[in-house]
């Protein structure tokens, strides 16, 4: 069966301004975002676009630059030549040294030029968070850090709890929470918003989301790459700082969140948080580390740096009492592949034995939520063999395919978030109050990793497994390859 997609709701015209426009962020997800959005006619030539940059650059150069990360839109025939062009025209490049602030002045010129009380101005500094304090006091000196003015930023916020304390004060003296868009990528992708619809716009799931009913949650973030180019980079953080501060808690908090009363920013991110308060501190049975063979070939020094990581977390509220979520994430591992598994409690009686010659098949029953590559959803039943001979059973999924179900391209995170920036919606962002929140709870368990070497293990592998799982009687389920 397929479907179309709703048409693309238009929003209001606005001004962004990249300020690390020509840097490796903005090239590789924050314009090729654009341009799929200009080609789906949700941006549009009233939209104005700015990208600073220290280097003086024509928009020429600069598309040049683009032009390959923007490529996929022209293999699938959705760009033409033409419309490569008209986008160009949305674009400005700006001189801006944000070391002292110089061309401050001609950018807010610039800006001012279509400027109305209405418009937004979404800042969004795709520059070292080193840099954040100077970035907001400079806006705030030309006198930019207006009202209607929105500020986009991204991970890292820091290292630790304290130097994200820091990082999160410097934005809050110019610009007010309402107006911070704290940017978790995972919460852009469809199937992790389509947990929040399957969990709250149904009834059968929520009536069996407790611990009365699930045995175990797992969560597995697989990657198939390496640290590659970015390995100075990576040692200073690992997975742990990398991926599980933000990218897997906000999956646990979506998870096992309560329902919001509405949906909305505030209740959504409360409901959230308080699921970041009632995870118990880590114990050091729960922390299991690795780091893939050649990690310290290709840093050229010795590390003991995580690239893998896998704990047991416990929910200490009266849902999740006693249901063990575990969580794994790591590079270079057999697939790429992303899954939330929640495996439901096994049959308290099997009536079908009996007519199996003692054999209890089937299994549990699962729902799997596929975050990517190919997103999707599958309910793991227990269904009879068609047939003559008697009552056998057999295991059979209830099998939801987004790339099958919707022939057209669905938006990547990057499009939605940054569409959402101008919508003022800030739902699928982080508050600061949860990014603390998650860093108090991070700081212990970096702390026991600190006193840890971590286990080896091959490229291609699905990491170490130790016995996280086994001591409670279970195994890691890894990622369908037949999706
Ligand atoms: C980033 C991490 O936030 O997420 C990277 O810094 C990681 O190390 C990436 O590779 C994974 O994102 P995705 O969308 O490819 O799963």
């Amino acid at each position: 069966m397929s479907a179309s997609l709703p048409p693309t709701a238009s929003l209001p015209p606005s001004d962004y301004i990249i300020i690390g426009g020509t840097g490796d962020l903005s090239l590789r997800k924050i314009f090729p975002a654009f341009f799929w959005r200009y080609l789906d006619s949700q941006l549009t030539d009233e939209y104005r676009l700015f990208a600073t940059s220290r280097a003086t650059l024509s928009v020429a150069k600069f598309a040049e630059k683009l032009r390959p990360f923007c490529e996929s839109a022209f293999a699938d025939g959705h760009a033409t030549a033409d419309k490569w062009e008209s986008f160009l025209k949305i674009i400005q490049i700006v001189n801006l040294d944000l070391s002292n602030g110089d061309g401050a002045t001609s950018l807010a010129a610039q800006i001012a030029r279509k400027q109305s009380t209405d418009r937004p101005t979404i800042y969004y500094l795709a520059i070292a968070p080193s840099l954040f304090g100077s970035a907001v006091l400079m806006l705030k000196a030309a006198g930019l850090a207006t009202e209607q003015a929105r500020l986009v930023v991204e991970k890292p916020l820091g290292n630790s709890g304290e130097s994200s304390r820091k990082i999160n004060g410097e934005l809050a003296t110019v610009f007010a929470e309402h107006q911070i868009y704290r940017i978790d990528h995972y919460l852009g992708k469809e199937t992790v918003q389509n947990l929040m619809a399957l969990r709250f716009a149904n009834v059968i799931f929520e009536s069996l989301w407790d611990n009365s009913h699930v045995d175990h949650v797992q969560i597995t973030v697989a990657e198939t790459v390496g640290v590659g180019g970015r390995a100075s980079y990576y040692d200073q953080y690992g997975a742990i700082r990398d991926m599980v501060q933000n990218h897997l808690l906000q999956l646990v908090c979506l998870v096992a969140m309560e329902p919001p009363a509405r949906f909305n920013a505030d209740q959504v991110r409360d409901e959230k948080l308080r699921v970041l308060r009632a995870l118990r501190p880590l114990e050091a049975d729960a922390l299991l580390l690795g780091q893939y063979e050649d990690y310290t070939d290709e840093l050229g020094t010795s590390s003991t740096t995580e690239t893998f990581v896998a704990m047991r977390l416990a929910i200490d509220n009266w849902r999740w009492a006693g249901v063990p979520f575990y969580i794994r994430t790591g590079k270079k591992l057999r697939q790429r592949a992303s899954e939330i598994i929640i495996t439901f409690k096994d049959r308290p009686h099997d009536i079908f034995s009996n007519s199996q010659d003692g054999k209890i098949l089937g299994q549990p029953n699962r729902l799997i939520i596929r975050l990517q590559p190919s997103e999707g959803l599958r309910l793991q039943l227990t269904s009879k063999q068609p047939g003559p001979g008697g009552m056998r059973l057999f295991p059979s999924d209830l099998n939801l395919s987004f790339d099958e179900t919707f022939e057209e391209r669905l938006p990547d995170a990057y499009e939605r978030l940054l569409m959402d920036t101008a919508r003022g919606n800030q739902t699928l962002f982080m508050r600061v109050d949860e990014v603390l929140a998650a860093w108090e709870f991070i700081d212990p368990i970096l702390a026991l990793a600190k006193a840890r070497t971590p286990v080896s293990y091959k490229a291609g592998s699905m990491g170490p497994t130790g016995d996280l799982l086994q001591a409670d009687g279970r195994s890691w389920i890894d990622p369908h390859e037949d999706w």
